[in-house]
């Protein structure tokens, strides 16, 4: 059997950290694709000379053309510039703007049939871009927050009860910024919504703490922004899309009517398989919930606006 093949556009924290677990996993074999000379040669070398310690076979090469991503199965894109203390996401719109640009017409000339999952911030909108300039159709294009944004839910919620991570389930809706929208009426423990075992009041601050993690993380690192639960959220996302598991996930969507909204990429819970996005799932929310989701969809709206 052939293994798949995963090009990683862009080798710096993130793809480091997403270059490493999808090869000593097996998920595939990795290319990482940057435009710093040697940068991606350099970290693939180091990792294909740990992959006998991993166990693992599978290959890793590193380059700075677009021809060696030829045949990629996924393409996950972390290219562009990261958060700095004092920056929004949105900060980094014009920049990365040029760099999606750059990267849908690389991947459009050389792995057409792909699926894509897009990280590089600010997510919607450079998601909304890789779809625009690629022209490839909309379940093959998907953006990672949601996954990552619960993670952190997740997180928060096990820590205070003291339980494990793994039996916390949540939701986290919206844009991928500070008007994103977690669910805690569909955040449970075991099935157990969290409304039963958490006062309101720690409820809020759970909410607050994750509506600002990643400025949170900036804050601590100074030098750039999260990596490692960017990475592992992505690896998720990629692991249902290359063995067809069919997670439900919250991922950037393009939207054409669901939720009431047209032609914008916003973070609601999907069906992730081979197929790429196989379904969006639409779920009920009340006043309040559905207030914050539009306002966070307008968010969204505006940032594209400046776009288009
Ligand atoms: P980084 O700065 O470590 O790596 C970015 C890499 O992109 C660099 O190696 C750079 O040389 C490369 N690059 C620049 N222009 C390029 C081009 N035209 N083609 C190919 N590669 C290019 O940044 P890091 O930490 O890996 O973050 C990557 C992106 O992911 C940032 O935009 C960051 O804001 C975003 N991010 C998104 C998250 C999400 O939840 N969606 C979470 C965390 C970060
Ligand atoms: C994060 O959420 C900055 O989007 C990045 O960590």
């Amino acid at each position: 059997m052939t293994r798949n093949k995963v090009a990683l556009i862009g080798g710096g924290n993130i793809g480091g950290v997403l270059a490493e677990q999808i090869a000593f996993r097996e998920l595939g074999d990795v290319v990482i694709f940057d435009v710093v000379d040697g940068l991606p040669q350099g970290k693939a070398l180091d990792m294909a000379a740990g992959a006998p310690l991993a166990a693992a076979d599978a290959k890793i090469s590193g380059s700075n053309d677009y021809a060696d991503i030829a045949g990629a199965d996924l393409v996950i894109i972390t290219a562009g510039l990261a958060r700095k203390p004092g920056m929004s996401r949105d900060d980094l719109l014009s920049t990365n703007l040029k760099i999606m640009t750059q990267v849908a017409e690389g991947v459009r000339e050389h792995a057409p049939d792909a699926n894509v999952i897009v990280v590089s911030n600010p997510l919607d909108a450079m998601v909304y871009t890789f779809k625009r300039h690629s022209g490839f159709p909309k379940n093959r294009v998907v953006g990672m927050a949601g996954v990552l944004d619960s993670a952190r839910l997740r997180a928060f919620v096990a820590w205070e009860l003291g339980v494990s991570v793994q039996d916390v389930t949540a939701l986290v809706l919206g844009g991928h910024g500070d008007t994103m929208v977690p669910l805690v009426r569909y955040c449970t423990v075991a099935g157990i919504p969290i409304g039963q075992l958490l006062p309101q009041s720690k409820i809020d601050a759970i909410v607050k703490r994750t509506q600002g993690a990643g400025g949170e993380v900036v804050g601590l690192l100074k030098t750039g922004s999260a990596f490692v639960s960017p990475a592992f959220s992505a690896i998720e996302m990629a692991e249902s899309i290359l063995r067809d598991k069919k997670r439900v996930l919250a991922c950037a969507c393009m939207l054409e009517g669901e939720y009431g909204v047209d032609g914008l990429y916003v973070g609601v819970p999907c069906i992730l398989g081979a197929g790429g996005v196989e379904k969006v799932i639409e779920v009920e929310m009340n006043a309040d919930e559905r207030m914050l989701f539009d306002a966070s969809v307008q968010h969204v709206r505006t940032l594209v606006e400046q776009i288009s």
